[in-house]
């Protein structure tokens, strides 16, 4: 569907610092969009193919939802479009879609999302909510100046206004700023801590989008608690067909180590058989300064 649609910017909205979100006329991939895909965004003619989660989708309006933060120079020159421009060509849906399960009784699922990695959680935790089951969203930003959907007219508040007790929300900043101080494992080992003695909600499964090292920290935060762990990659992709290995994210399976590609297999992968030692420095490779900064920063 590469450049079948005008993909004109309809909305532009700047949601923090450096975070625009786009509502761009893409009604073939707004028909199709399922929970957890991608797109891949060229913004324009010799650009860089960007892939980007769908924030969210409008069927009847034929538009799509990405947010764009800006990290190198395709974001940050993304960034300054404005509405009534159009990107060159949108490709997908791509990825797999999320895998969807019914948790009855005292369960919930949990997602910890870090930054930007909230838009792509939201549709994947819409749809748990629809399906009937209880969510926890711990959700963190750097500081309060980054934050965006938390306030009641604002996707997650309005969530929470539609379902109610059925979504609980956890905040999390790095300097307290805004919600709990501290990254988004904190709120996670608590959690796991009262599911391990019979206190809270039993952890059906913890789903993961964010920073390559917060996915690791909840990875090997959540292992020995032996609770199913997803991470949703955002990875570096070039083809997205499976062909040119860029996406590679290196998976043990029974002792074995097998290669699987975020574009096709993914973007969801168990994060429990990740191999994140060699798998981290695959982000290194295309050197950023945000990535150099993120790293530092922990988070
Ligand atoms: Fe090339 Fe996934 S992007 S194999």
């Amino acid at each position: 569907t590469l450049g079948a649609a005008p993909q004109t910017i309809l909305e532009k909205i700047e949601l923090a610092d450096g975070i625009v979100e786009f509502v761009v006329h893409s009604p073939l991939i707004a028909k199709s969009a399922k929970a957890g895909q991608f797109v891949r965004v060229l913004p324009w003619a010799k650009g860089e193919l960007i892939p980007l989660t769908l924030a969210d989708w409008d069927e009847k309006a034929g538009t799509i939802d990405l947010v764009v933060q800006a990290m190198g120079t395709s974001t940050i020159a993304i960034n300054k479009m404005q509405v009534g421009e159009a990107f060159t060509g949108i490709g997908g849906p791509l990825g797999q879609p999320s895998a969807l399960h019914r948790y009855e009784g005292n369960q919930t699922v949990v997602f910890t999302a870090g930054g930007v990695g909230l838009p792509p959680v939201y549709p994947i935790m819409r749809e748990h909510l629809r399906l009937g089951n209880h969510v926890t969203l711990i959700s963190g930003f750097r500081n309060a100046g980054l934050l965006f959907w938390t306030k009641e007219d604002e996707r997650v508040g309005k969530l929470q206004a539609e379902f109610g007790k059925q979504l609980d929300v956890i905040y999390t900043s790095n300097d307290g700023t805004f919600g709990e101080k501290g990254f988004v494992t904190g709120p996670l080992e608590r959690l796991l801590n009262e599911a391990k003695a019979g206190k809270g909600r039993k952890i059906a499964e913890v789903i993961t989008i964010g920073p390559p090292l917060m996915m690791r920290a909840v990875s090997d935060l959540t292992r020995p608690y032996g609770v199913k762990t997803v991470a949703s990659l955002n990875s570096i992709m070039v083809d997205a067909t499976g062909m040119c290995g860029a996406c590679m994210v290196p998976v043990t399976i029974d002792g074995k180590m097998v290669r699987k590609h975020a574009c096709v297999d993914g973007p969801e992968i168990d994060a429990h058989l990740i191999d994140w030692d060699k798998f981290l420095p695959r982000f290194n490779q295309f050197k950023t300064q945000e990535q150099i900064s993120k790293v530092k920063h922990g988070f």
